[in-house]
């Protein structure tokens, strides 16, 4: 079949079901919440929904620990529930993508309950289970999630690998039953009507062999070993000739460290191109070192950097998948804008990443500015990374109370809170008792009163993604920066056939002046978006208000 490229123009909202809509009281959300909410996910102009795991799960990371490949949780409703999502998605032109994560397994899926049984048993070859050196683990690798990345088990005196939770042993992707397994899945997924995958950590499918020791670092000690292991593209390149050709579907991996170098070997596009997209980090960074964890303070220049190399090297050879929110992250608008700019800073962000070259994905309650939690303890938490990370902080000798701020303003806790859609109880998230606490904020932020006021973030959004569908010069333009220096100031322009848009971004409070870059005459652009109601125009420039955004068209 030859490949498709619709998934160019598409822009994609991400469902984090759990916290999406409860259709039924017990404070979880579902399914048939999902289904009611269909109309207001369409009224974006998204054309894409992609759901977060929604198989069954012993939740040990909400779903990213799969029990059944082939079913959905019980607690989010039927498969017949998602066939429902699945028609009403595409009566209304949207398309639905589901969230592979083959990686790794749920230590309750019934192949590693058997791998356990015995070291004959058929299914022990589908995880690594490695012997001890001198009672210590076989190597030395670190976790993601859980200290060492190696689990004893007793009865067969061997160790299990896990790269993130001990409830999630890493498949053996080199035992090509496994890969079989992984085919079949997507075969039984795809054969439903399901539009694509998202593909979890997909680039830590093929690990070095003979599992050598890495280098030590605080957290993921060994990645070098499995970030883009020796495999990797042929595995890839089997799914795709195998399967993913066979349909009308694109995929979108996620992919921890990679740069576009690293990147184009996969993304490029042609004969061997074997994911349609990335999910790069390296965007994610510009507040942070190595993870979300290790803050530091927020570098404009970092993270104009970070986009204009991909933008830049992607051009014309591959596609960029577009993001500022997921469910791995804290709320955007308290990373890289200002809460009391809350709706300012939220149009410049949106603007500021999808308008360039790529496919954007928006994440459940970014479009309405949701923001970070204010948790008072760890019991009130519930990921867990955040209490891994408690773990390391308090070793480090950090107070409870230096902790919780951390938390509320790196951990995912921040995105994983119930959707606010009105001001009634629990924002109109359940009739009962929310699983996860409401944002305190909710009855400001919700998305009744988005939609209420004209000049609201949601409404920006709709504008926005419609904006970008109907313009070839977003959708194909070439990217150019200017500026590059300025830790002020985003400016850059896209350029195709004879249009160009220029977008200026200001992530300061403080008023500064731009000045049009060379060959522009401001007053000659037609200004198609922008967040403030005065848009003068001084000596072919202007003094920016607090996060202030325009974007003209020439
Ligand atoms: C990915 C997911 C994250 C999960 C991890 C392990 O990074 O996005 O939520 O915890 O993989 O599956
Ligand atoms: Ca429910």
């Amino acid at each position: 079949m030859a490949k498709n490229d619709w998934y160019k123009k598409m822009t994609v909202y991400q469902i984090w079901t759990r916290s999406f809509c409860d259709s039924n009281g017990d404070g979880i959300g579902d399914l048939p919440g999902v289904l009611s909410k269909l109309d207001y996910i369409k009224s974006l102009g998204v054309d894409a929904i992609w759901f977060s795991p929604i198989y069954p799960t012993p939740n040990a990371d909400y779903g990213y620990d799969i029990s059944d490949y082939k079913n959905i949780n019980s607690e989010y409703g039927t498969l017949d529930d998602f066939k429902k999502i699945l028609d009403g998605a595409h009566e209304r032109g949207m398309k639905v993508i589901m969230d592979l994560v083959v990686n790794h397994t749920s230590d309750e899926h019934e192949w590693f309950k058997q791998s356990a049984q015995s070291k004959d048993n058929p299914y022990h070859d589908y995880y690594f289970w490695r012997k001890g050196k001198d009672k210590k683990p076989p190597n030395n690798w670190l976790s993601m999630f859980e200290g060492n990345a190696w689990e004893y088990n007793e009865k067969l005196d061997e160790y299990y690998l896990h790269i993130f939770a001990k409830k999630q042993p890493d498949l053996n992707m080199d035992n090509p039953k496994v890969r079989e397994e992984v085919k079949d899945i997507m075969r039984f997924w795809l054969d439903m009507g399901v539009d694509g995958f998202r593909e979890d950590v997909i680039t830590f499918i093929s690990k070095d062999e003979g599992l050598p020791n890495g280098i030590p670092l605080p957290v993921g000690t060994g990645i070098e070993h499995y970030k883009h292991g020796p495999h990797l593209d042929e595995y890839l390149s089997e799914f795709r000739h195998d399967v993913l050709d066979n349909y009308d579907c694109f995929t979108v991996g996620e992919a921890p460290m990679m740069t576009p170098e690293t990147a184009l070997p996969f993304i490029g596009e042609g004969e061997n191109q074997k994911l349609d997209m990335m999910f790069h980090f390296q965007h994610m960074e510009a507040d942070n070192m190595i993870n979300d964890w290790i803050k530091m303070p927020f570098s404009l220049v970092k993270l104009k950097h970070a986009f204009s190399n991909w933008q830049n090297k992607l051009y014309g050879k591959a596609w960029n998948a577009l993001y500022i929110e997921n469910h791995d992250h804290a709320r955007i608008i308290n990373r890289y804008g200002n809460v009391n700019y809350r709706t300012e800073s939220g149009k410049m962000l949106a603007a500021m990443y999808m308008l360039q070259c790529g496919t954007p994905f928006i994440y459940q309650g970014q479009e309405i500015g949701m923001t970070n939690m204010n948790l008072k303890s760890v019991t009130e938490c519930k990921d867990v990374s955040t209490f891994n990370n408690e773990r390391v902080f308090k070793k480090l000798g950090m107070s409870d109370k230096a902790f919780m701020k951390l938390v509320n303003s790196v951990s995912r806790e921040n995105s994983r809170t119930p959707v606010q859609w009105n001001s009634e109880n629990n924002a109109g998230f359940t009739s009962g008792t929310p699983w996860f606490k409401i944002n305190d904020n909710y009855k400001e932020v919700n998305v009744e009163n988005e939609e209420n006021d004209p000049n609201s973030l949601l409404n920006f959004y709709r504008k926005l993604i419609k904006f970008r569908k109907e313009n070839d010069v977003v959708l194909y333009g070439k990217y150019k920066e200017f500026y590059p220096m300025s830790n002020s100031l985003y400016v850059y322009e896209r350029k195709y056939r004879d249009s160009k848009l220029l977008v200026i971004c200001s992530f300061k409070e403080k008023s500064v002046r731009f000045k049009a870059p060379e060959g522009y005459d401001l007053s000659k652009g037609e200004l198609v978006l922008n967040n403030y109601s005065d848009n003068k125009i001084v000596n072919n420039g202007f003094m920016t208000k607090p996060y202030e955004v325009r974007v003209y068209l020439f």
